[in-house]
């Protein structure tokens, strides 16, 4: 049927570009030198505060005290074969933070100190961390969350071509049917994260699953406004939301190739666009007027 056709030619053009550029730019990025506070901020935050409170994985305030350096050089290299050698501590950990896994880190040991001496200065000095670039480009304008109701759902494109959050995210307010079920429901994201930590996610996801599509392919700091608008939106129209618990996907996707993925990404993009084009058209058809 034509229509057959159609969907799987799209398919297979938005493969033969995603695959190649992933692994490019992947291979680019691992090479960029950074500043401890920098590095930190793209590769732990998201998971780790130091000195305000656990997050996915524990507050590092004191860490350099609790443990020897040698330990956790092996540690944040592989966190899971550590556990699996029967490491007590490595053991104590995952069960307390189960069903979160904290992925592999490379980082050379140059990089690795850089971060552990920040660590060390900073709980000595009694102080909290604050991310280096988790700041808006600007100011939040009128018309920003409507607009990044437009990219979330996809009805807007991202300039570096990641996928429309809807494939995985629901939102409330977001189109008819809801949106895909394989991350959290987002409502309630700028409830459960502080400002900043809110927007260092945007820049930079440093979860497994969104890591892996969004790595390659970051949203641009317009687009991070925008989304974030749409997020402070939500949190004032909902002020007595409950945060929803995170689904326990991510200790099952490193076992998933790469390619699955993808593939599985693609599809919903392709499901999305059908399911939504009615809705689209209509808000289309209203902002015309
Ligand atoms: C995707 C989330 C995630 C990311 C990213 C992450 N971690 Fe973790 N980390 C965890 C979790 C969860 C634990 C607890 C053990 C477990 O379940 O894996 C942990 C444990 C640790 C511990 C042990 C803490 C203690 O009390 O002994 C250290 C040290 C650590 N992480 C450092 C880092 C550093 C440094 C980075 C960045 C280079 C990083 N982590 C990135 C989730 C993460
Ligand atoms: C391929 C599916 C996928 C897409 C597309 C995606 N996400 Fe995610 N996201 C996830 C998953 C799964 C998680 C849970 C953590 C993990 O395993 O990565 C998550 C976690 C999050 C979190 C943390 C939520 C929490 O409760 O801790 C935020 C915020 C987020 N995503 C924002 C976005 C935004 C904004 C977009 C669109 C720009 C987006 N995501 C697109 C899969 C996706």
């Amino acid at each position: 049927m034509k229509i057959h056709t159609t969907v799987k030619r799209i398919g297979l053009a938005v493969l033969s570009v995603w695959l190649p550029a992933m692994s490019l730019s992947h291979a680019a990025s691992a090479q960029t030198p950074q500043g401890p506070a920098v590095m930190f901020e793209k590769r732990c935050y998201s998971c780790h505060n130091i000195g305000s409170g656990d997050k996915k994985g524990p507050d590092l305030k004191g860490v350099t005290d609790r443990r020897t350096r040698d330990w956790l050089h092996e540690y944040i290299l592989a966190p899971a074969a550590m556990n699996r050698k029967g490491d007590q501590a490595a053991a104590e950990l995952f069960k307390k933070f189960a069903p979160e896994v904290m992925p592999d880190q490379a980082l050379t040991p140059e990089e690795m100190d850089g971060i552990l001496n920040m660590i060390q200065d900073l709980t000595r000095k009694g102080e909290v961390y604050v991310p280096p670039g988790a700041k808006l480009a600007r100011a939040i304008g009128p018309t920003d969350a409507h607009d990044g109701l437009l990219l979330f759902t996809g009805r807007w494109k991202f300039q570096n071509g990641g996928p429309a959050c809807i494939s995985c995210h629901n939102f409330k307010g977001a189109g008819a049917f809801g949106g895909g079920t394989l991350g959290p429901d987002l409502t309630t994201a700028n409830i459960k994260y502080r400002d900043p930590e809110l927007i260092s996610i945007l820049q930079n996801p440093n979860f497994p699953t969104m890591n892996s599509v969004f790595g390659a392919h970051p949203l641009n700091d317009e687009e991070i406004v925008k989304i974030f608008a749409l997020f402070q939106n939500a949190k004032q129209q909902n002020p007595n939301a409950q945060v929803a618990a995170t689904a326990p996907i991510e200790a099952k996707f490193p076992l998933i190739g790469a390619g699955a993925l993808i593939l599985a990404i693609v599809g919903m993009n392709l499901i999305w666009k059908n399911r939504l084009r009615g809705v689209r058209e209509e808000i289309v058809r209203r902002s015309r007027i």
